[in-house]
């Protein structure tokens, strides 16, 4: 089979196409025909040999996949069940979605709604997950679309242009922060109704609290960004945090969280239980499914990943990027 392999060969790093033996399974194993899967900014970071992500090499890169069960040694599916894998430790270092056959644990394995076409679940992918479970916090505290507009940050990625369309869809305004002035009319169309250029944002501001202006913020990018907007929230805000593409930095102060009691969430979509990734992928399926998913995915084939890695780590994308196989 093919599949995208990252090897270490004296100390560097070397990834590309490579054909490979088809994983055979042991118990609890299912083997899953890919039939899409995704690029993720943690895969840009799995494939340059990062130790944060992925110590075993060769690798196969790919933290998600949509599939068909093609052999199963489980209890809990069969052959021809159509399956989501996201997170745990799929292309960290277990081999991942980037590749024609996946050997998966049954534990890690979601069966796909009937809502949600294979294709369409990759083009939210684990970005969409993160986005929905980001969304669904803000919705839990209370936040409701008449307290005022909800921040998004890193706006063209995969999180928060996902982010910035569910939140348009439940009727939210959304305000997002980006550093590429050209898609600003590609945010508006997605549902954000205004749009902060990245270096009007991200100063160096010593005031410990900002004018009150956001009701809720969902940050996908950390580090000053993720202490300006802190700083913005209005009284009994929340946030929600779930990246570092600025930096896994962050300092503050306690003023926003002791004078206007704001809480700040952390949102992982990796390693949160299956029950709780089965009942987010119940709500994309349902009340936070999107139209715009066409406008915001594009579609690749296994050859092209090399390219969209080293544009995504440069912060270059403005897409999701789906594998079709
Ligand atoms: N916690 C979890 O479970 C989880 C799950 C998925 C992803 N993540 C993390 O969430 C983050 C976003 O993921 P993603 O898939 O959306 O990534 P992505 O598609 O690569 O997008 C990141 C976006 O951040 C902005 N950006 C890039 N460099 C930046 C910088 N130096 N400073 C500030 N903003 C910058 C860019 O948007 P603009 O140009 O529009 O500003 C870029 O499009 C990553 O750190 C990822 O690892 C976490």
């Amino acid at each position: 089979m093919k599949a995208y392999v990252v090897e270490k060969i004296n100390d560097k790093f070397i990834s590309g196409i490579k054909e490979v033996d088809i994983p055979t399974i042991t118990n609890d194993e299912v083997l899953i025909k890919t039939t899409y899967s995704s690029l993720n900014f943690k895969d840009a970071l799995s494939s340059t040999g990062n130790k944060g992500v992925s110590r075993n090499f060769p690798h196969i890169t790919g933290i998600d996949l949509a599939g068909i069960i093609e052999e199963s040694k489980s209890k809990l599916f069969k052959k021809g069940d159509e399956v989501i894998v996201t997170g745990y430790d799929l292309g960290m270092n277990t081999n991942g979605g980037h590749s024609q056959f996946v050997k998966v644990k049954d534990t890690w394995i979601i069966k796909k709604p009937k809502n949600l076409s294979l294709k369409e679940s990759m083009s939210y992918g684990t970005a969409g997950l993160t986005a929905s479970l980001s969304v669904n916090e803000l919705i839990k505290n209370d936040i409701k679309k008449e307290d005022g507009d909800i921040l998004v940050t890193g706006a063209t990625g995969g999180v928060g242009s996902i982010a910035i369309a569910i939140l348009a869809k439940l009727g939210f305004n959304v305000i997002a922060i980006s550093a590429k002035e050209d898609k600003i009319p590609y945010l508006k169309s997605l549902g954000a109704k205004e749009v902060i250029l990245r270096s009007d944002f991200d100063t160096m501001n010593k005031k410990p609290l900002n004018k009150e202006r956001f009701a809720g913020l969902i940050d996908t990018v950390g580090g000053n960004i993720l202490n300006e907007a802190l700083k913005s929230i209005k009284y009994n805000g929340v946030a929600t945090c779930c990246g570092l593409v600025s930096s896994y930095e962050l300092h503050t102060n306690v003023f926003p969280f002791i004078l206007r009691g704001i809480r700040l969430i952390g949102i992982d979509s990796v390693e949160a239980k299956l029950e709780k990734k089965d009942l987010m992928w119940n709500k994309i399926s349902n009340e936070f499914k999107i139209k715009s998913l066409d406008k915001l995915t594009k579609q690749i084939c296994l050859d092209e990943i090399q390219e969209i890695y080293e544009q995504m780590l440069l912060g270059k994308v403005s897409a999701r990027y789906i594998i079709k196989f």
